[in-house]
């Protein structure tokens, strides 16, 4: 179940570049690069000709040169140019995508051309360039639906048991009070703590002794983006209302990521941890870098085992997760599955759901 009419993240801006990479959007073969100006290009990686990607071949100036027979395209998508001929036949184009780079990412329009809208691009993550602060990136393509992910990113007690060793404690499970939120089609989960024993990276980095208030403020933003803000300061001096979606306290960083489906099983994911530079010294820079990198690879190995055995449950439904029910936790992800299953239903001209009268757990 895929949202076609969004744009999506295809690469950071830093990987692309001069030499024509490949990447599988939606199940489509999509070509990128930069011309010689430094613009990025997304063109359907496939040669009309006999097929050969067009990402094997070479740029030639702005244009692309198929490595088999030589046909040349232009940033266009249409062929310029057939070797030893002179007339350049109506079928010999490839599609364009629109695309467009925002904060170190280079985002791809994978729907109706004519719906692009330059205006509706996700621009959340400015932090990924401000000066003052320190990010930590990465990207990686996960063997999970991006659904999977989301999940995740949507329910932080899976801290108290995946990252204990770093952002996570017991109390983060047993203590949280919830609050999930929907805005037209952003859906928001709230998680605040009062009162409890610093996670070790609190401690180590935040330098905190005694207890803490904690906050953590994951959105969701349709198709797949999520930002989470995190904070935390001396028990009693917690940030309250509408403050935990902006501040840090004492304490704390930004998360986002953005999740691009490659197939209905296989994710590119696109992650950055970002914090005021302030708030770890140079000393403990290495080692904060460091406990970061350990964080995606532990929620890896879960989303991955999670897909393995939906793939063998003979009950599963759309290559999704297949719950026996849902707990209080899942409030936030369920809303999430809502706005995606009304989008698509858009999308693809059907009527919406049924409005059951449902009750969240
Ligand atoms: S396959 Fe590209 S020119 Fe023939
Ligand atoms: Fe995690």
């Amino acid at each position: 179940m895929f949202l076609r009419n969004h744009w999506y993240v295809a690469a950071w801006s830093e990987d692309i570049g001069r030499e024509p990479i490949s990447r599988v959007m939606l199940g489509e073969l999509v070509m990128l690069y930069r011309t010689e100006d430094g613009w990025p290009v997304a063109l359907e990686d496939r040669c009309p000709h006999r097929n050969l990607p067009l990402s094997e071949g070479n740029l030639v100036g702005d244009v692309v040169q198929c490595l088999y027979h030589g046909l040349e395209f232009g940033a266009d998508g249409v062929c310029v140019h057939v070797p030893g001929q002179d007339n350049v036949p109506d079928w010999a184009r490839v599609k364009r995508y629109p695309v467009a780079e925002r904060n170190r990412w280079v985002f791809v329009w994978m729907g109706d051309p004519e719906a692009a809208d330059e205006a509706a691009v996700p621009d959340y993550s400015t932090r990924l360039v401000d000066p003052e602060w320190i990010t930590i990136s990465g990207y990686q393509v996960v063997r999970c639906g991006y659904r999977l992910i989301l999940d995740n990113l949507l329910d932080l007690s899976h801290l108290a048991y995946v990252h204990a060793r770093t952002t996570g404690n017991a109390a983060l499970a047993e203590d949280a009070v919830l609050t999930t939120e929907a805005e037209g089609d952003r859906v928001r989960i709230t998680r605040w703590m009062e009162d409890i024993e610093p996670a070790p990276a609190f401690r180590r980095f935040g330098g905190f002794t005694g207890n803490i208030d904690r906050w953590q403020v994951s959105q969701f933003l349709p198709p797949s983006y999520i930002n989470i803000n995190n904070g935390a300061d001396d028990a009693g001096s917690g940030a309250r209302g509408p403050e935990q979606l902006t501040s840090r306290g004492k304490w704390g960083f930004v998360v986002y990521h953005a999740m691009t489906p490659e197939s209905a099983t296989t994710t590119h994911q696109f992650w950055a941890v970002s914090i005021p530079e302030r708030m770890v010294p140079d000393a403990e820079r290495e080692t904060f870098h460091a406990q970061m990198d350990t964080v995606i690879p532990e929620d890896t190995v879960v989303y991955e085992a999670q897909q393995a055995a939906i793939d063998r449950d003979p009950d599963a439904h759309d290559q999704d997760a297949n719950p026996k029910g849902a707990l209080a936790i899942d409030q936030a992800l369920l809303e999430m599955r809502r706005v995606i299953r009304r989008l698509h239903r858009a999308e693809q001209g059907v009527a919406p759901e049924p409005n059951t009268g449902r009750t969240l757990p």
